[in-house]
């Protein structure tokens, strides 16, 4: 269901990682085009803008890719997408290996930006750091220079998720219930600010 940005909590809350896709309903170039052409527009350490982007849909490289990653490593059942479910596009973003020691921080920017701005559209992201660069790499064509610190699942989304509350032994890790719903536990407000100065 896509989200309506008019409320933006809601937008956020709505913007869980998704692992269960339609496949036959694939994401197209000009849905990717639209995604990176709103992770463009945001911060950049310098305004270096130092990012670049490598645009997968449906065909061989995505299959392979899709290999080449790592899905859900916490869930005792497997989290990788099942035929029928798999992420129909990637994203992989790719960043300078030297002289730009804060491109991380606006890869997770980037990332975090087409998370939001797919789930406008119906459309699910998992970011994943579990990817066999070493392989990834000549999938890709990634220049020499250059390193994927981050790829991105995309699809319309399948999965039903929704935020829990911490259980009390205070694991972090996320499941799936019976009806295969998949729940992200998060930490309060309360544990999270460590100080306050000020009214
Ligand atoms: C930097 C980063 C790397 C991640 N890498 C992976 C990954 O390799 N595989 C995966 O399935 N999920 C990955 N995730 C997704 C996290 O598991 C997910 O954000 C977390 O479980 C919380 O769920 P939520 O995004 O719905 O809040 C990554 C997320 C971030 C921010």
């Amino acid at each position: 269901m896509p989200v309506s940005p008019s409320d933006f909590h809601e937008l956020v809350l709505a913007a869980r990682t998704c692992r269960r896709f339609v496949e036959d309903e694939p994401l197209t170039m000009d849905d990717l085009d639209w995604l990176v052409d709103c992770a463009r527009l945001t911060p950049s350490a310098r305004n270096a803008q130092v990012l670049r982007f490598i645009l997968v849909t449906k065909g061989q490289v995505l299959d392979e890719l899709f290999k080449l990653t790592r899905w859900a490593g916490a869930l005792k059942e497997g989290g990788t997408p099942k035929p029928g479910e798999r992420p129909t596009a990637f994203i992989a973003i790719l960043a300078p290996k030297e002289g730009a020691p804060l491109a991380p921080y606006d890869a997770g920017i980037a990332s975090e930006t087409i998370q939001l701005a797919a789930a406008t559209r119906g459309w699910g992201c998992c970011i994943i750091y579990s990817v066999n660069r070493k392989d990834a790499a000549p999938l890709l064509k990634v220049p020499a220079d250059m390193d994927i610190p981050l790829a991105l699942g995309l699809g319309v989304a399948k999965e039903e998720r929704a935020i829990a509350e911490m259980p009390a032994d205070g694991s972090f890790n996320y499941w799936r219930d019976a009806q295969g719903v998949h729940h992200v536990p998060k930490r309060g407000l309360a544990e999270l600010v460590i100080g306050r100065f000020g009214a």
